[in-house]
């Protein structure tokens, strides 16, 4: 660790506590200017760390940048941490963890921006990425590591795991709109796009980019999405939200069993869609857009719908929209 993550670490570790930069300095065996240096470091990449003479330095409760030391207080292993590459801007975390992947990186290897320049959604689509405004994320996953039953239920573990962050952070319950849209009060706060890397010869999926964009602040979102869109808070989060959100994330893709129970996760993922029963258009890959009724969600996820004429259509991909 470099001088400035040791002294992020000990701020991280408790935020009401003022520590000394002769207590820092004592402790991590540096001179105080060292201390002072790092701090003013620490500032200038957007920590937000109060100085106070005779009472020394902290990190501000709202304060609210995500590093390795920032997610470590949160993190179930502290090794998760060595493997988070964490960037103030990136033309898209899930092209990051792409080129990472095709570098050799391994499993459970997490790419974390502040900002995103060119952010990816579902269908070609832009997801807006404002700095500080979100939590954009992506994980490089590598199949021979996910005992899944089948690897297509990877989005419903990640729209899962959202909902257990976003619980985790705010106590709200979050609701899923097939296929991984995750919702909060009828609008949506996080989008999910999980690329693969398939590897021809064999038949097999060489790797899997799972990239998760949750909104934060509302107030960040592009005027035309609010009536659909929303983020946890309206204008200020509390202090290291995205961090817990992120370590909450990291925690549940680097476990070593990852939903082993599949009718755990079928049931857990069932129970969360806001599409059944419901009227719904289907707005298909090609474009085309019917009105159908949600009924069932198969056993492999897929959506089943009801069409007017009473045929049953099964939905691997493509978008529903419903009024909810
Ligand atoms: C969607 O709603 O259509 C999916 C949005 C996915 C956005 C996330 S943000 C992190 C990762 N990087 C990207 O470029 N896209 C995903």
């Amino acid at each position: 660790m470099t001088t400035k993550q040791k002294i992020l670490t000990l701020l991280e570790a408790d935020r009401d506590l003022w520590l000394s930069g002769e207590a820092i300095a004592a402790q991590l065996g540096l001179s105080r200017a060292a201390v002072w240096k790092a701090v003013n470091a620490l500032t200038a990449e957007g920590h937000q760390i109060e100085a106070v003479t005779r009472r020394g330095y902290r990190l501000t409760p709202e304060s609210d940048v995500i590093s390795q030391a920032s997610l470590l207080p949160h993190l179930n292993d502290p090794a998760y941490a060595e493997n988070v590459h964490v960037y103030p801007a990136l033309d898209s975390t899930n092209t990051k963890a792409k080129e990472l992947a095709i570098a050799g990186h391994s499993h459970g290897t997490v790419v974390v921006a502040d900002a995103q320049t060119a952010g990816r959604g579902r269908l070609g689509r832009p997801f807006a990425s404002p700095a500080g405004a979100g939590l954009y994320i992506s994980f490089l996953l590598k199949p021979d590591r996910l005992p899944l039953r089948n690897v297509t239920w990877i989005t419903a573990v990640a729209a899962l795991a959202v909902c257990d962050a976003v619980k985790l952070v705010t106590g709200r319950d979050a609701q899923i709109k097939w296929v991984n849209d995750v919702l909060l009060d009828r609008k949506k706060i996080c989008g999910i796009l999980t690329e693969a890397m398939t590897d021809l010869e064999g038949g097999g999926l060489d790797w899997l980019v799972v990239g998760i964009g949750i909104n934060i602040l509302s107030c960040a979102l592009p005027d035309d999405l609010r009536s659909v869109a929303a983020g946890l808070y309206e204008d200020t989060a509390p202090g290291g939200t995205r961090s817990r959100l992120a370590a909450s994330l990291i925690n549940t893709f680097l476990a070593p069993r990852l939903w082993p129970d599949s009718r755990e996760l079928y049931a857990a993922y069932k129970a969360r869609q806001v599409v059944l029963g419901r009227e719904v258009t289907v707005h298909s890959l090609t474009g085309a857009s019917y009105a159908a009724r949600a009924v069932e969600l198969d056993a492999d996820g897929r959506l089943v719908v009801e069409l007017p004429d009473g045929r049953r259509e099964v939905l691997h991909s493509g978008e529903v929209s419903v009024r909810l």
